[in-house]
């Protein structure tokens, strides 16, 4: 029998193999037993180790996991990566649908319904037919370069038959078996716990070491396909998603109504507990991908798509004490502390009472037995009280005048701002206020190696007394305090001094600016370009981006108005922060105020406004001398007469378009 070369020998072992791995990981139905399998990749494995030069791109070697990693390194998602609003029953649903309704009211469209897994999202980025990036979700616009793990991952095709790029969605999750063998490993090598499948699973994903990952044994469901293949429908995609080489899932319907995705999600709901993985709800969407692309997106999620949830598991203990947080806007928040409890898999010894008024529409008492909720990963509620069980002993909670941590007399609102149901601390050097602030920071600037507790522990030693401080901590400072090793002082150092290139948003966010989150910096970013830009900014100015209203605008513009905000920054960038500005992009509708009246053609009120503000451009109601443009449709209404009165610029439908862009 003529030998065969090693190279033809590698070619048909890797072929093989990986379809054995198919059959194995994504149909869940082997065609060889598991030492026939072995056996091959061993056969594969000694000749790649001799042939080096010969080892394939999509080899299933690759899956065991490489060298090691020192950090994950960041992604910027070339589509930003949303999330889903949700409905906790059918009324929340038809709410839903009823909006839809109205944007596209003579449209026809149906329904596509498929499991929420409740695992760490992942996208992947095919270019050439092979994987090249795997990334997590981060804040939705930059995440984590994880690939090396995901190619340990065997139910992800490392290849794939689209030659040109292609970006992937979906869910890496652990399976309830595999989670409870984990822990029972951990448990015994005296580790830490995961509390729930999903903690398992991004736990899993977040191991600097890819053999670990390998060894975690998890899963990949993909629910989209990013890139436009000229699928017509969400049905569709997932058809495609299979024909790649994907998961199939079963758990999937189309629905003609909406009566239809209520029957589905029940008949889920019912196979919950059964099914292998864990799943929080359903994804509903409107089929059509035309429409689900001019539903748009509101915020951070599409319009056209919504996850209705599973009820929020609940479970009843006692309310042993009632605490006050001070937060990192020096709001107080009462915190009940509770008889532990184990509710929506973890144990929770905690539940917020937002404020006094709560307490009071709850009257809830310390002793009293309560119903706890949890949803989600969020902290839990108390959502009732069950007065029958007292016995006469409860107490009543009396709300603090003076701060728990610096003795402040606290006021009934922020520092100059309205009448609040909440309690503030104003006092500026309130030191737990300070510590909250560094700790957002640290962790809008992702060093990972420095924790509450540490931040505590340096700023008790009196290592730092503000954010600026760490950047300036060198190895020795670390390691002079007692349980700091030398591996570690390098690490928190390391990181340190690795994140001081950081994003414009990212930045503005870190400052902990009241009521500036995520996605205000992100807007603010877009539209100043440089922190400098967002320090100067009008009242006027702030208030002209879309989503930034009054109580948004008052809060930056003081914020930026008091001096050691000011010089926080400065320090920052003196101590060598570098931000990575962002180009403006100018339209012709940038900073312009419009105004619409009259039916357009092409779009829906709604429409024009999103376009509008996504120009740059103000949306406004009524026609002034300082409205930029009139844009008039078919039968406009006195507001067209009102803009040739004051000789305000009149635009035409397609004159408008034209500006946008479009
Ligand atoms: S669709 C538009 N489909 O749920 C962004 N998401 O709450 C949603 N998820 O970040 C993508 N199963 O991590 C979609 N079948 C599914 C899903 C799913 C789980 C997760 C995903 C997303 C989060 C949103």
């Amino acid at each position: 029998m003529p030998e065969q070369s090693p190279k033809q020998r590698i070619e048909k072992l890797t072929k093989q193999i990986n379809e054995l791995r198919y059959r194995y990981h994504v149909l869940d139905d082997p065609a060889v037993t598991d030492e026939i399998y072995d056996s091959l990749t061993q056969e594969l494995v000694a000749l790649e180790v001799k042939y080096p030069q010969l080892k394939l791109k999509n080899t299933p070697t690759q899956r065991v996991g490489g060298e090691p990693l020192d950090k994950f390194e960041k992604v910027a998602h070339q589509n930003r990566m949303l999330s889903l609003n949700d409905a906790f029953d059918k009324q929340q649903v038809r709410d839903w649908q009823e909006r839809i309704q109205k944007i596209l009211p003579d449209q026809k469209y149906d329904y596509f319904c498929e499991l929420k897994f409740d695992g760490l999202a992942i996208s992947l980025r095919y270019d050439k037919g092979e994987l090249k990036i795997a990334a997590t979700r981060g804040d939705g616009f930059t995440g984590e370069n994880v690939t090396e793990n995901i190619k340990t991952v065997q139910s992800v095709p490392l290849s794939i038959d689209i030659k040109t790029p292609v970006e992937i969605r979906g869910e890496v999750v652990m399976p309830k078996d595999e989670w409870k063998k984990l822990n029972a490993r951990q448990e015994k090598e005296g580790k830490q716990l995961y509390a729930n499948t999903r903690n398992a699973a991004a736990g899993s994903i977040r191991q600097l070491d890819p053999k670990i990952t390998a060894s975690r044994n998890l899963q990949y469901y993909a629910y989209d396909i990013i890139t436009d293949l000229g699928l017509e429908t969400h049905k569709e995609v997932h058809k495609k998603l299979e024909e790649l080489g994907f998961r199939p899932i079963k758990q999937q319907k189309y629905c003609k109504t909406i009566d239809e995705v209520f029957e589905f999600y029940d008949e889920v709901g019912k196979l919950r507990d059964k099914l292998p993985f864990g799943i929080d709800g359903i994804v509903v969407s409107v089929n059509q991908a035309e429409l689900l692309k001019r539903l748009g997106v509101v915020g951070k999620a599409p319009r056209g798509m919504v996850a209705f949830k599973f009820p929020p598991e609940q479970v009843t203990t006692i309310v042993e004490d009632v605490l006050f947080q001070v937060g990192r806007t020096g709001k107080i928040t009462p915190v009940a502390a509770l008889r532990p409890v184990f509710v929506g898999g973890t144990t929770v010894s905690r539940a917020t009472l937002h404020n006094e008024d709560e307490i009071k529409r709850l009257d809830l008492k310390i002793g009293d037995t309560v119903v706890i909720q949890r949803a989600g990963d969020v902290i839990p509620d108390v959502v009732q009280v069950l007065p029958k069980l007292r016995n006469g002993k409860e107490k009543k909670i009396v709300m603090p005048r003076v701060c728990p941590v610096c003795k402040e007399k606290l006021e009934r609102r922020a520092a100059g701002k309205e009448e609040s149901v909440d309690l503030f601390c104003v006092n500026l050097d309130c030191p737990t206020k300070n510590l909250r602030a560094m700790e957002h920071f640290v962790s809008a600037f992702d060093i990972y190696t420095v924790g509450p507790k540490i931040l505590e522990r340096f700023k008790e030693e009196g290592l730092i007394s503000d954010v600026v401080d760490l950047f300036s901590l060198k190895v020795e400072d670390i390691q002079s305090l007692e349980r700091f090793g030398d591996k570690s002082a390098e690490n928190i150092v390391n990181s340190i001094q690795g994140a001081k290139k950081i994003q414009l948003p990212k930045f503005i966010y870190a400052l902990g600016i009241p009521n500036v989150g995520e996605e205000t910096a992100f807007d603010l970013s877009q539209r100043f370009g440089s922190v400098e830009a967002v320090m100067d900014a009008s009242k006027e100015e702030l208030n002209s981006i879309p989503n930034i209203g009054g109580v948004v605008t008052e809060s930056i513009f003081d914020w930026f108005n008091l001096k050691r905000n000011k010089d926080l920054v400065q320090k920052l960038i003196k101590v060598g922060i570098k931000i990575e500005n962002v180009k403006i992009k100018a339209t012709p509708l940038s900073g312009k105020s419009v105004v619409v009246t009259g039916t357009l053609d092409s779009m829906s009120r709604e429409e024009a406004k999103a376009a509008v503000r996504e120009a740059g451009g103000d949306w406004v109601s009524s026609v002034s001398k300082n409205t930029d443009y009139v844009v008039v449709g078919a039968n406009p209404g006195s507001k067209y007469d009102k803009a040739q009165k004051l000789g305000v610029k009149i635009l035409e439908e397609k004159e408008f378009i034209k500006l946008l862009g479009r």
